[in-house]
């Protein structure tokens, strides 16, 4: 259920009393196809979700910014004057602090405030709550005055990068800002455009969270960034205007791959073949072919499994135990990986058979309870 506006202004004033806030709203995303290809400034083709993060904000006469997050239950205060200079806490506030300080170093000035985050996006299961975060909380500081989209998530994105310390690609930001009713957002992350697909009607797309997050994450990711380079560093000797792995052709990679470091390449192949597919994906979404999509999902997840190695245990048993269900058409991981959650295609009809088989074999194995999430795709970021 999406938090209604009125329950955020009771939540507000509950806590801060005083005026009406203006509400914003900025939604998590679910990744379709096209994973770790964003910051190889490939392609991706998320969707944006209902679940959103929500940013009450009200002028205060004080010279701060007073904040407070539902979900941490706990809230810090920052002098205005201070966030150009405020270091990382490691915790939800630098979501909030990087923000400020990259609207601050924008030359868009801050004001003092009250603001109440609520969130239904579930952190830490790939579903991009910290974007969700910093493009609600983009929105409430700049309180009506005008940045370009595009520029609300390239600054979110560098929030992210300069201050939270995560060397994160572009995909997050922008579904949270692009996202569109009824549609997948095709984006292009080097030219930073995007088209809209819409999906075919009779199928569902369901989220299933692992409720694992194995710590791995950070570092792992940054381990992939590096290898990516050093696979381009790789594909220079014989290629030198290649700049990224963007610009490396699936025919190209078959000509230089034995020249690559067995890891690299490995990394290489992945995102190279996985950029492919989401063009393949929007084509085949476009001529209603579920067989087709199904069969992306499938081999984008192997590609993560044994080329990127960025699933675990748990994700693979949701995706293998999904493919044993007539009319799943496809599963896979989505999102940074180790964990969170893996997205299905699937008909209608068998989503409740679905859901029961995947909850109690998942328990059974895992002791686990796996939470199910609807996705249908919708609208960016706004104010309510
Ligand atoms: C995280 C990052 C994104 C992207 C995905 C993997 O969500 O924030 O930029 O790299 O992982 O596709």
């Amino acid at each position: 259920m999406a938090l209604v506006p009125g329950e955020i202004v009771r939540l507000f004033r509950q806590h801060f009393g005083g005026a009406a806030p203006q509400i914003y709203r900025a939604p998590g995303r679910v990744n379709l196809i096209g994973e770790h290809t964003d910051y190889n400034l490939g392609f991706v083709f998320p969707i944006a979700l209902e679940m959103a993060c929500y940013a009450a904000i009200a002028p205060a006469a004080h010279d701060k910014l007073q904040v407070f997050s539902r979900e941490a239950n706990a809230g810090f205060a920052i002098n205005i004057n201070e966030v150009a200079e405020a270091k990382p806490m490691h915790n939800w506030s630098d979501y909030v602090v990087g923000v400020a300080r990259e609207l601050a170093r924008d030359a868009v000035p801050l004001k003092g405030a009250d603001i109440y985050i609520a969130s239904e996006v579930p952190a830490g299961s790939g579903l991009s709550s910290s974007a969700a975060i910093e493009v609600a909380i983009a929105m409430a500081l700049l309180d009506g005055r005008e940045l370009q989209p595009l520029e609300i998530a390239k600054l979110c994105q560098r929030a992210e990068g300069q201050f939270v310390g995560m060397p994160c690609g572009i995909m997050d930001q922008y579904a949270a800002v692009f996202g569109q009713k009824n549609a997948a957002i095709q984006i292009d992350c080097r030219s930073l455009t995007h088209n809209y697909v819409e999906l075919p009607p009779n199928l569902r797309i369901i989220a299933v969270n692992s409720m694992v997050k194995h710590e791995l994450g950070t570092s792992a990711y940054r381990e992939r960034v590096a290898e990516c380079r050093a696979a381009v560093e790789a594909i220079q000797q014989r290629y030198p205007e290649v700049q990224s792995l963007r610009d490396v052709t699936p025919e190209m990679f078959v000509e230089v791959e034995a020249q690559i470091p067995e890891i690299p390449r490995k990394r290489a192949r992945h995102v190279i073949t996985d950029s492919q597919r989401v063009l393949a994906l929007g084509k085949a979404a476009e001529a209603g072919d579920l067989a087709e999509m199904g069969q992306l999902f499938v081999d984008s997840h192997r590609s993560m499994q044994h080329d990127y190695e960025i699933t675990c245990a748990e994700i693979d048993f949701l995706v293998e135990r999904a493919l044993r269900i007539p009319a799943v058409y496809g599963a896979r991981m989505t999102g940074g990986g180790f964990g969170g959650c893996t997205v299905n295609l699937l008909a209608p009809e068998v989503e409740e058979r679905f859901r029961r088989e995947l909850a109690a074999d998942y328990k059974q194995k895992f002791n686990l309870d796996p939470i199910f999430y609807d996705c249908v795709p919708s609208p960016g970021a706004s104010r309510m």
